[in-house]
């Protein structure tokens, strides 16, 4: 009998109960659909369309190492890792960082002070990691361990500060929206989702790949060949950036304006509006280290 109780409460611990993460747009009917930055009348509803941070990035790392592989966090092979989802104002400028303290889970705050001298203090309760769990979502848990890789901490410290610091500034994860029945920490799960959903879009090392442009550390391309590969599968300019005065690439970022809400609405393309910091010519795309990286199925 004891066993089978002990039995009983791991079951309910491996096989969380699957809750739902989306938001209810139940109101949304009917309302006018437009696309966000491109409206021609004051849109209200800030549940129904993305009203504050309407320019929406979609960025992805390239990183060599991991600073963490005796821990086995490994980068996925043949694949870019996922950064976040940045909400902008519609003209490519800041809407703010970690808007909400109530909503504070970044265990390392960066940066600590808000340029009005708010202070962002450390979080110390349990991790973001806990909320995916409590969720049922072992299956995104899976999927942003192998594809949302930080680097020097661990994966959810990442995470973490993702949301803290961009989601909680943008209407599109309002905990308001997930009424009626909102259960804590729904909008972080479901800004996870939504965050791998839009990556998804975008299966960067394959078209570079297809336009035969590989990680090399013997040779470097241009910002033409790189850009000109991209908008091919696109038709936008994504945003490059690059360190070491321009040379090493480290990051793309992709545009959009959305129709709807992020969760299910419409990502649609834009070029950039922000200049890239990579050089014209002479860009290094580096091979990562082999140990650095695990094959994946997906
Ligand atoms: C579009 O909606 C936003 C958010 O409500 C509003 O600030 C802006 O003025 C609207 N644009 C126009 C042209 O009405
Ligand atoms: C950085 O790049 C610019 C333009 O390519 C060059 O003029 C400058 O000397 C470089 N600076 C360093 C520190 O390498
Ligand atoms: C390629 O160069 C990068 C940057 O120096 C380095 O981190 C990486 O280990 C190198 N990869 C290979 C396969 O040599």
């Amino acid at each position: 009998m004891l066993s089978l109780v002990i039995l009983g409460v791991l079951v309910s611990v491996v096989h969380a109960k699957f809750y739902p993460t989306y938001p209810n747009i139940e109101t949304c009917v009917g309302l006018p659909v437009q696309y966000s930055c491109e409206n021609t009348t004051v849109v209200t509803d800030s549940c129904c369309n993305v009203v504050r941070g309407g320019l929406v990035l979609q960025a992805q790392y390239w990183n060599t190492y991991t600073g963490l592989e005796l821990q086995a966090q490994l980068f996925p092979k043949n694949s870019w890792s996922i950064h976040g989802i940045v909400p902008l104002n519609c003209d490519g400028t800041s809407i703010g960082q970690y808007c909400d303290p109530g909503r504070q889970y970044d265990p390392k705050p960066l940066p600590s002070t808000l340029p009005n001298g708010t202070v962002i203090n450390p979080y110390k309760g349990p991790s973001v990691r806990t909320f995916i769990q409590e969720f049922g979502r072992s299956d995104l848990l899976d999927y942003m361990d192998t594809f949302w890789i930080n680097q020097g901490a661990p994966n959810e410290d990442l995470w973490a500060h993702e949301y803290s610091i961009h989601a909680t500034c943008t209407s599109a994860f309002d905990v308001a929206c997930y009424d009626p029945g909102y259960k804590k920490h729904q909008e972080v799960v479901n800004f996870f989702e939504t965050a791998v959903k839009v990556y998804q879009m975008y299966p960067t090392y394959d078209i570079l790949a297809a336009s035969g442009i590989v990680p090399s550390n013997k040779t470097t391309y241009t910002r033409a060949q790189i850009t000109n590969a991209i908008y091919s599968q696109t038709g936008a300019d994504p945003w490059l950036g690059c360190l070491d005065n321009g040379t090493v690439w480290k990051e793309i970022r992709y545009f959009h304006h959305v129709l709807g809400t992020e969760q299910f609405g419409h990502f649609k393309p834009l070029d950039s509006i922000i200049s890239s910091t990579c050089a014209e010519t002479g860009i290094w795309y580096y091979e990562r280290t082999p140990t650095s990286e695990k094959a994946v199925s997906d």
